[in-house]
């Protein structure tokens, strides 16, 4: 039963990652390259010159990286399985790595150990470089196709037994556009020859697209015909989209706000719910690519449509929309954070793209469930405060702007499932810990955690704090309260077997840079009074 005020009884809530941007040990145990690690080691390609190789060291840090959710108490996990370590080269017919299985089998069974639910996203964008070189990856659809499906049934067959939560790819908008139409996320492609030696960014981006969503799909059937049944558990995809609100009110305004939510809601291939759900392609896509635009058969159709259990919500932040420009990937509508009377709408973040303003959080969840009609599982959403990197870890843990963002959206959240009838299902702010921020290498913070990358301490900061605190406060009357841990003010000394002991001094000495090799780790926490 509702509770005014409260989450609803089976509300998930978590933090999330991605597999590249934490593990590091990019060679370890027969995992096979990533076209992540190949783009990230290109000199130009990240802002700081860095790349993957080490992130935050949670391939050996796994069990800390647990035992620190568990000190959140949250309910859930959301994180990414990497691709080329479970089959180093990808292919269907190539070799699965146990080592691989191994890792993320034991990573499960200590999250269920300490009662989180995994919440697994299959695909974060670190396709194996054997399937690029091979094929083009995504590129080549039939033979993509048939290795994701099969690279997704291998994992339903290692973890469906403990996994219910799928998620079968992370914002293939990002691959399609950003990977092979501006080429500034692996594989990099893009008709700009300063950029890169090949590729078309006029038609590749929905071809890509395109082979996404019946990757996709193909792999939601595996999962339906072969697993589902005795699994029992939930698949869909998780799309990024954000609010998008008219700049003024004149009519070419309008119609603008309402295009940049058909790209990059509805349509395809930026979102994939109109063909996945509605089962059409939009007018207004065609009327922009015209021929360039791909179609399904109809055999094709049959698999693709009603292909998601769920609707995956990752969403930062608000645009304003203004008609005209030339960007064809954002529906030829120019985007702007400024007003007509020159004020921002809201606190700038570290990154351009991204401002607060969490009323356009809650307006998104409403068009969504209006259109779609089904459950919504927000997987991602967070802020990236400005200048946190160049400010003393004590400064940075006392994360004001993040907070500010948080109180923001999770009041939007509860009006949105309690004023406005919203079906929500879960909640996972970006990101448990600071970490690799993709082309921005680690220049950018989005973490609840900081990390120290020199010596790969983590330092909660003061948004993990209130939010453990919101979601204490709210859970529903009804669900079994964790016991209540006594967390130190001081630190937290994290043993390498995930227990947790107080020590307020005596920390493991400092391994130089990138060169981790200590299995404890001491994690300083500026965690005050949480309160359970
Ligand atoms: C991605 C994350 C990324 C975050 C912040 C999302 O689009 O899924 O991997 O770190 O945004 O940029």
């Amino acid at each position: 039963m509702a509770v005014p005020n409260k989450l609803p009884k089976d509300f998930i809530w978590g933090f999330a990652t991605a597999a590249f941007q934490i593990e590091g040990s990019t060679n370890a145990d027969g995992r096979g390259p990533s076209i992540w690690d190949e783009f990230s080691r290109t000199p130009g390609k990240t802002l700081d010159g860095k790349s993957g190789d080490y992130a935050t060291e949670s391939y050996k840090l796994w069990k800390e990286d647990i035992a620190l959710l568990a000190a959140y108490g949250v309910r859930s996990y959301r994180f990414s399985l990497s691709w080329s370590r479970i089959i180093p080269l990808g292919g269907r017919n190539d070799p699965v790595n146990l080592k691989g299985i191994e890792f993320y089998s034991k990573f499960i069974d200590e999250l269920l150990a300490h009662g989180i639910t995994p919440f697994v996203t299959l695909y974060h964008w670190d396709l194996p470089q054997g399937l690029q070189d091979r094929y083009n990856g995504w590129l080549g659809k039939d033979e993509i196709v048939k290795d994701y499906a099969n690279y997704a049934k291998v994992c339903f067959e290692a973890f469906g037994d403990r996994v219910k939560h799928w998620l079968t790819i992370n914002e293939p908008w990002c691959c399609a556009i950003l990977g092979h139409g501006r080429g500034v996320f692996a594989p990099g492609r893009s008709s700009d020859r300063n950029r890169s030696a090949e590729g078309d960014s006029s038609t590749e981006p929905w071809l890509v697209g395109h082979h996404i969503i019946l990757a996709h799909a193909h792999a939601v059937k595996v999962y339906r015909e072969e697993f589902k049944p005795t699994q029992k558990g939930q698949i869909g995809i998780t799309l990024n989209g954000d609010w998008a609100l008219p700049y003024d009110n004149t009519p070419e305004n309008i119609d603008a706000a309402q295009h940049a939510l058909d790209f990059a809601i509805g349509d395809y291939p930026f979102k994939l719910f109109d063909p996945v759900y509605l089962g059409f392609y939009p007018p207004y896509m065609r009327e922009v690519l015209g021929n360039r635009m791909p179609d399904f058969t109809e055999d094709e159709w049959r698999v693709v449509k009603g292909s998601s259990d769920f609707y995956g919500m990752n969403t930062y932040t608000t645009n304003l929309c203004r008609a005209g420009g030339d960007d064809e990937f954002q529906g030829n509508v120019e985007y702007t954070f400024t007003r007509p009377d020159g004020s921002q709408l809201g606190t700038q973040a570290h990154c351009a793209w991204l401002q607060d303003y969490p009323d356009g959080f809650r307006q998104l969840l409403n068009y969504i469930w209006k259109r779609y009609k089904l459950p919504i599982y927000v997987t991602e959403n967070g802020f990236a405060v400005k200048g946190e990197t160049d400010i003393p870890i004590e400064e940075a843990v006392k994360d004001f702007d993040r907070i500010h963002y948080f109180q923001g959206t999770t009041k939007a959240l509860l009006d949105a499932i309690n004023h406005d009838g919203v079906d929500i299902r879960s909640y996972f702010p970006w990101s448990l810990l600071d970490n690799f921020e993709w082309a921005d290498g680690y220049t950018t913070r989005f973490g609840v955690t900081y990390v120290d990358y020199e010596t790969q301490t983590r330092y909660p900061k003061d948004s993990a704090r209130f939010l453990v605190k919101w979601f204490n406060e709210h859970e529903h009357p009804e669900v079994a309260k964790r016991p209540k841990a006594k967390i130190p003010t001081s630190s937290l000394h994290l043993s390498s077997n995930g227990s947790v002991s107080s020590k307020a001094s005596s920390p493991t000495p400092a391994p130089s840079r990138w060169g981790f090799r200590s299995t404890v780790m001491k994690v300083v926490a500026a965690i005050l009074a949480f309160i359970r």
